[in-house]
């Protein structure tokens, strides 16, 4: 055994001392790259570099099938394999990455992707990555959905049982992976979905379409676990992030939405067999001119039971912010539902602290919850959001609400 004041430790103190200094100045490059399987990198087959295989960046040219080689080729290869998309404006149909994949993958994009507006290159996403483990995407390229081409064939606003346009980029069934760096724009629906996913990273994306575009969600996951989002910027016509059924463990933090519809948990209850929303946390974030900021909707009457519990949000900011802070256990959207239906999803154990800024409409606050099932737990601490208008003032509207209040603004203090 070395003594503990040998000059031996001394100096391994100060080596694994440096170490962790070089660490904390400059961790993104060893983060950004996916936990490198065991296995040493083999030789591809083919080339990984989509030009190289054929594809040409002049917008025109279908590059499809150099994507799917590239991917064939790097799949079936072992260690880490990176594919490359170079500068260029690359214009593709559907594209269907699958694993298992006997490596792990990393999608380098510099250049820009460019759905087709050609809705029969479809069957249901543009991007779709599926059964993949240790994958990640990052550069600072661009997948844009070209929606402008096809936002008139949405039906959703008219028909709330619509086809929908493909989503851009899917993870259906993917682990431990990171999408980092690169711009999401004017998706034809959702910008990313996740299905089934665990251990997501998600860091510095930037998602726009316009204000007025039809459900260009930024993201969307479902039924999934462990899924963190930082950094981000997403401006877009519907909600910036949502959160369906199924979804345990999401961290979201410095994420600047809006315009847009918020940062949303919702919509439950509509499907048999939904599985609980548990474990989120929001902090550190901007909403700015959207219509929700906040907000826990479940459908009126709901289909299945489930619990929509420990959630935190603190120090978010809100700039003329619609409805800011909401819970609506009583939603239904298009009369769709029976209003004499009883609600089956409990909300409980809601914390909203250091949240201030202004509100568009003067309800600032909205705990609106079932007869039959109040919310229960639900707390507000440093609470200061006043409307921004004119003629009317700052009010909150609460029913069936149990929890408990700190230092809230006199007007919202209904706890
Ligand atoms: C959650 O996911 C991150 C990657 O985003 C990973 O580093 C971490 O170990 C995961 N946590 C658990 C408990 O699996
Ligand atoms: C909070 O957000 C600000 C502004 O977006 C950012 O600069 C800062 O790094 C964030 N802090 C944390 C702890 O995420
Ligand atoms: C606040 O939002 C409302 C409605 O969304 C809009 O009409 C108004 O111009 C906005 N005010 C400011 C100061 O941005
Ligand atoms: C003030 O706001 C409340 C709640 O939104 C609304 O019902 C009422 O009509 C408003 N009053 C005026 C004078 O605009």
């Amino acid at each position: 055994m070395i003594p503990a004041n040998s000059p031996a430790l001394a100096a391994v103190i100060t080596a694994a001392a440096l170490m962790s200094s070089v660490a904390t100045a400059n961790p993104s490059p060893a983060a950004a790259k996916p936990a490198t399987s065991s296995a040493t990198p083999s030789t591809p087959e083919g080339s990984l570099d989509i030009v190289q295989l054929g594809a040409k960046g002049d917008g025109k040219t279908d590059s499809t099938k150099y994507i799917l080689q590239a991917w064939k080729n790097a799949c079936k290869a072992t260690g880490t394999q990176k594919i490359v998309i170079p500068a260029g404006n690359f214009l593709t149909g559907a594209i269907l990455l699958e694993g298992p994949c006997t490596s792990d993958i990393i999608i380098r994009l510099d250049g820009n992707l460019l759905g087709t507006g050609d809705l029969n290159a479809y069957k249901t996403n543009w991007i779709e990555i599926m059964r993949v483990n240790n994958f990640a995407i990052n550069g600072h390229g661009t997948i844009d959905g070209q929606g402008p081409l096809v936002w008139n064939h949405n039906q959703c606003h008219k028909s709330y049982n619509c086809k929908i346009l493909p989503n851009s980029l899917v993870l259906d069934f993917v682990t431990n992976a990171q999408i980092r760096g690169i711009t999401l724009k004017n998706s034809k629906f959702f910008h990313l979905n996740m299905f089934q996913c665990k251990n997501i990273h998600i860091e510095r994306l930037t998602i726009t379409a316009p204000g007025d575009s039809p459900n260009t969600d930024g993201i969307h996951v479902g039924d999934s676990t462990n899924i963190t989002i930082r950094s981000t910027s997403i401006q877009t016509g519907d909600d910036c992030i949502s959160i369906g059924p199924g979804t345990k463990t999401v961290r979201i933090s410095d994420v600047k939405c809006g315009p847009g519809h918020g940062i949303s948990v919702g919509s439950l209850g509509r499907y048999k067999d939904e599985k609980d929303v548990e474990d989120l946390v929001v902090s550190n974030c901007t909403l700015k001119g959207t219509t929700n900021g906040l907000r826990i909707k479940s459908y009126e009457d709901s289909k299945s039971q489930l619990r929509a519990t420990k959630f935190v949000y603190d120090d978010v900011k809100m700039e003329n912010v619609s409805y800011p802070i909401i819970i609506d256990q009583k939603y239904c959207p298009n009369n769709i539902c029976s209003k004499s239906g009883t609600s089956k999803v409990a909300v409980t154990d809601i914390v909203f602290k250091n949240i201030v800024g202004t509100s568009a409409t003067p309800a600032a606050v909205t705990l609106n919850c079932a007869n039959n099932l109040p919310c229960q737990g639900v707390q507000l601490h440093n609470v200061d959001v006043k409307f921004a208008g004119k003629g009317n003032t700052t009010i909150a509207v609460c029913n069936n609400v149990h929890g408990k209040s700190s230092n809230v603004a006199k007007p919202l203090a209904c706890l």
